[in-house]
C-alpha cells in the first residue's frame, strides 16, 4: 500500500473540472485517505517547487499555484504513485495520451490541471507539506478486495 499527493491545480478548480479530475483516480481504484480546498502559501509553494529553483517556469508556476484554491488530496492503494501519474499524463498536456487527465483536458504545459508526485519518496515529502497525520484515515472500503489478487 502506498500514499501520494495530488493537487488540483488552480485551473481545474476555475474551470470546474474537481469532480472530472477526482472520479478518474476514484475510478482507477485509488482511495481517498485526505482531502480539503486551501490557498497554497507562498512558501510552501516554494518549498514543494525547490527543485525546480532558478528554472524560466519556476516563478510563473508558484505565482500560478497560489493565486487561487487548490484541492489538495491524499491516494492511497497498491502503487499508488505511479498508477496516479500514468491517470495524469505527461507535464506537455499536448504529449499526454488521450485518456489522461492533462490530455483530455489541458493544452497548456503551464495550465496542466493536477499536480502529482513523482516517486514514493517525494510522495512522503510533498504529504507533509500539506497534511498532519491526523488528517489522512486508513481505512478498507467494501470494494478494496476486488482492487487487488
Ligand atoms: P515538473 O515537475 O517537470 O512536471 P510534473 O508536474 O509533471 O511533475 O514541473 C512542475 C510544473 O511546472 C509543471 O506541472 C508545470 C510547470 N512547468 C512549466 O510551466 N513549464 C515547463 O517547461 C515545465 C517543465 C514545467
Ligand atoms: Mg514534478
Amino acid at each position: 500500500m502506498e500514499r501520494t499527493l495530488i493537487i488540483v491545480k488552480p485551473d481545474g478548480v476555475q474551470r470546474a473540472l474537481v469532480g472530472e479530475i477526482i472520479k478518474r483516480f476514484e475510478a482507477r481504484g485509488l482511495r481517498i485517505a485526505g482531502m480539503k480546498l486551501m490557498q497554497i502559501p507562498r512558501e510552501t509553494a516554494e518549498k514543494h517547487y525547490a527543485e525546480h529553483k532558478g528554472k524560466p517556469f519556476y516563478e510563473g508556476t508558484v505565482a500560478f499555484m497560489t493565486s487561487a484554491p487548490v484541492i489538495v488530496l491524499c491516494l492511497e492503494g497498491p502503487d499508488a504513485v505511479a498508477a496516479a501519474r500514468a491517470t495524469m499524463g505527461a507535464t506537455n498536456p499536448l504529449n499526454a495520451p488521450a485518456g489522461t487527465i492533462r490530455g483530455d483536458l489541458g493544452i497548456n504545459i503551464s495550465r496542466n490541471l493536477v499536480h502529482g508526485a513523482d516517486k514514493p519518496e517525494t510522495a512522503v515529502r510533498e504529504l507533509a507539506l500539506y497534511f498532519t497525520e491526523d488528517e489522512l484515515l486508513s481505512y478498507e472500503r467494501a470494494a478494496d478486495k476486488w482492487l487487488k489478487e
